[in-house]
């Protein structure tokens, strides 16, 4: 599978996301990654539908969703019809996944389950025929710029072995914490996704390096 980047626009310069997009797209990402919070599900607030329809119309690569919101089947239609590509849920967010995820597939759409650090990754089993990704948080979802998680690290390889139990190919993706000196750690994963050290270094300088590290 090709290993893929994709910058979580969280910190990226809100007042001139336009302008962020161009600059890490000509830095070779491949994704652009979207962390949406509500003020419920983790205690922070970003952006909304609208923000996502926006970029759509302005980015030249596909959007990675990052739902980290209560009871996503509320919403789901509109993230959908906003251009999304790929839509990741937080297990722990609804009772209704299934349904979710077989809604996102239907449209079309990349379908992916994600999980707090502290979950098992054995709460995605059941979902894993409607998967084309699976995420795992290297940090408390909720704020970029966090210290990566060491102890979830056994978890990436775990992810890895359940996707090789599936005959139809899965996204392995890891979120939180990514730069130079935890990369490393991410060997087993296909996509990763960085925030904090694309946006706050030359993003092609960042991404070559990710790369080259990985
Ligand atoms: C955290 C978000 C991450 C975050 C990553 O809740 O899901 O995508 O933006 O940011 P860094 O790379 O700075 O940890
Ligand atoms: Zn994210």
């Amino acid at each position: 599978m090709k290993k893929l980047i994709s910058p979580s626009i969280l910190s990226a310069d809100f007042a001139n996301l336009e302008k962020d997009l161009r600059r890490v797209e000509s830095a070779g990402a491949d994704w652009i990654h979207v962390d949406v919070m509500d003020g419920h599900f983790v205690p922070n607030l970003t952006i909304g539908p609208e923000v996502v329809k926006a970029l759509h119309k302005v980015a030249k690569l596909p959007l990675d969703v990052h739902l980290m919101i209560e009871k996503p089947e509320k919403l789901l239609e509109s993230f959908i019809a906003a251009g999304s590509s790929i839509i990741t849920l937080h297990v722990e967010s609804s009772d209704q996944i299934k349904t979710c995820l077989q809604k996102i597939k239907s449209a079309g759409k990349k379908a992916g389950l994600t999980l707090r650090p502290g979950t098992s990754l054995a709460t995605l089993e059941p979902y894993l025929q409607y998967l084309d990704l699976i995420l795992i948080m290297t940090v408390e979802p909720g704020f970029g710029g966090q210290g990566f998680m060491m102890d979830q690290v056994p978890k990436i390889a775990q992810a890895r072995k359940l996707i090789a139990t599936q005959s139809h190919p899965i996204h392995l993706e890891v979120d939180g914490g990514v730069n130079d000196q935890t990369v490393g750690h991410c060997s087993q994963a296909d996509v990763l996704v960085a925030g904090s050290y694309i946006f706050k270094n030359d993003p092609a300088i960042a991404i070559q390096t990710l790369r080259k590290l990985w």
